[in-house]
């Protein structure tokens, strides 16, 4: 690990008021890998191996452990299938234990169950450092594993296989994993790199359209902060991919993942230390409109009627261009997202008074660590950071959304 050394030290103290000091700095390399496959399961598929890449060792032991409602969705033969792929590859790792099921969406980040009996089993088939968890399953259920990968002898490694779109295309590339706690989402969590990523396209064959619509919403998101030709492949592309067009979902979201991993990777702030966050455009309002409905309007939604806000708002105050705005909607509506909340119970409030979506400003400001940042469009694929917003016209915007 190199080590650069801004070092200063001050005499030892001679008085009850002076300091001594010591300060080291240290820099440490990560490798973050995505990896894209169609059925990793298989004997001859090698793309498993490949991401062990040089710990596939004999002696290496892999743990997998699988959302459980995969097995109603035709996976059911997955143990099977990994134990056979396992014996071919013996020389390259040994399961530590037969493959096992445990219950995932997000009702298995609200209590420590699941993270507890991924810990158990962690323990119990001793799987140490050196070791690998295989995580296969949605975005909720990669945040449970993840959480317990991160904490187990303070972080084993952990692979990550998203089998929704939202996980494909945005959190399994991510650098983070949570569970719900005290009333709020991720509250508890961990930042860990994953030893890697397999977005595997076999899964999304089960999808159906109202999960795939809502994993897109993020899709949206990225092209609207960061690359203008993304969001043109969406304007021609992404109504097919909600049909069931699955090479077009799956450009999708390999361009969707890529933007992600591009950005933790090159966008100088991989665990959110600064006040900036790119990635949550759109979402200041959308935690707000989760927590408003409890919960009754998923999380997708919420996004899109988020990312159709903020694009109003930039229109309204000068910065995005009618056209620009007139795109994003269109697009917005043409996916199938329901931009209006008033159907949640979220109603128009008189102008002056504050909006109760608007003091999700204050949280996420709270979030952000007491500094507002925000991203809106200057154009599409073209962010502006902003740190105040104008109350009156945002009120406005909200009115006209929910109308
Ligand atoms: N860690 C991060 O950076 C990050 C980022 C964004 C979102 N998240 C989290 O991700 C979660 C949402 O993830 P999600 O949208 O994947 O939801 P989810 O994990 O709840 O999965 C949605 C549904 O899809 C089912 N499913 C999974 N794979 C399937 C398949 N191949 N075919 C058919 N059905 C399948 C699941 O059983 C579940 O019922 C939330 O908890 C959110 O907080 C985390
Ligand atoms: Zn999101």
């Amino acid at each position: 690990m190199p080590i650069t050394s801004d070092y200063s030290l001050l005499p030892p103290p001679d008085d009850s008021l002076s300091t001594a000091i010591i300060r080291e700095q240290f820099v440490q390399t990560y490798r973050h890998q995505l990896l894209s496959t169609n059925a990793f399961w298989l004997a001859d598929n090698p793309t498993l191996v490949v991401a062990l890449g040089t710990i596939a060792k004999p002696e290496t032991k892999l743990l997998y452990i699988l959302e459980a409602d995969l097995a109603q969705y035709g996976y059911d033969h997955l143990p099977a299938s990994l134990i056979h792929k396992a014996s071919l590859e013996k020389h390259s790792y040994t399961l530590a234990k037969e493959p096992m099921w445990l219950q995932g969406t997000e009702s298995c980040k609200d209590n420590w169950a699941g993270v507890m009996a991924v810990c158990q089993a962690i323990n119990d088939s001793g799987i140490d450092r050196h070791s690998v968890v295989v995580a296969v399953g949605g975005g909720a259920f990669l945040d449970m594993v993840g959480f317990a990968c991160a904490i187990a002898h303070r972080g084993v490694q952990l692979l990550r296989v998203p089998t929704t779109v939202l996980a494909q295309a945005d959190s399994g590339v991510g650098v983070k994993s949570a569970i719900n706690a005290f009333g709020k989402k991720n509250f508890l969590g961990a930042f860990a790199v994953p030893l890697a990523v397999i977005n595997d396209a076999a899964f999304l064959a089960t999808l159906n359209p109202d999960l795939i619509r809502a994993g897109l919403a993020e899709a949206v998101k990225v092209a609207l902060v960061k690359d203008g030709d993304f969001f043109e492949q969406l304007e021609r592309d992404a109504v097919d991919a909600i049909e069931g067009d699955l090479d077009k979902l799956q450009q999708i979201i390999h361009q969707s993942a890529l933007l992600h991993l591009r950005h933790i990777c090159q966008g100088g702030d991989p665990f959110e230390q600064g006040s900036s966050r790119p990635l949550d455009f759109g979402h200041w309002s959308a935690h707000k409109a989760e927590g408003l409905t409890n919960f009754g309007i998923a999380h997708g939604l919420a996004v899109a009627a988020g990312l159709h806000l903020d694009a109003l708002y930039s229109q309204q105050m000068g910065w995005l261009l009618a056209n620009d705005y007139a795109r994003v909607k269109s697009l917005l509506v043409r996916m199938g997202y329901d931009l209006a909340l008033g159907p949640y119970g979220i109603s128009q409030t008189t102008y002056q008074s504050i909006h109760p979506l608007l003091a999700g400003l204050n949280e996420f400001r709270e979030h952000l660590g007491g500094r507002l940042t925000l991203l809106m469009l200057r154009g599409i694929g073209q962010p502006i950071e902003v740190h105040e917003l104008d109350d009156q016209i945002m009120t406005q915007a909200i009115n006209d959304l929910v109308a």
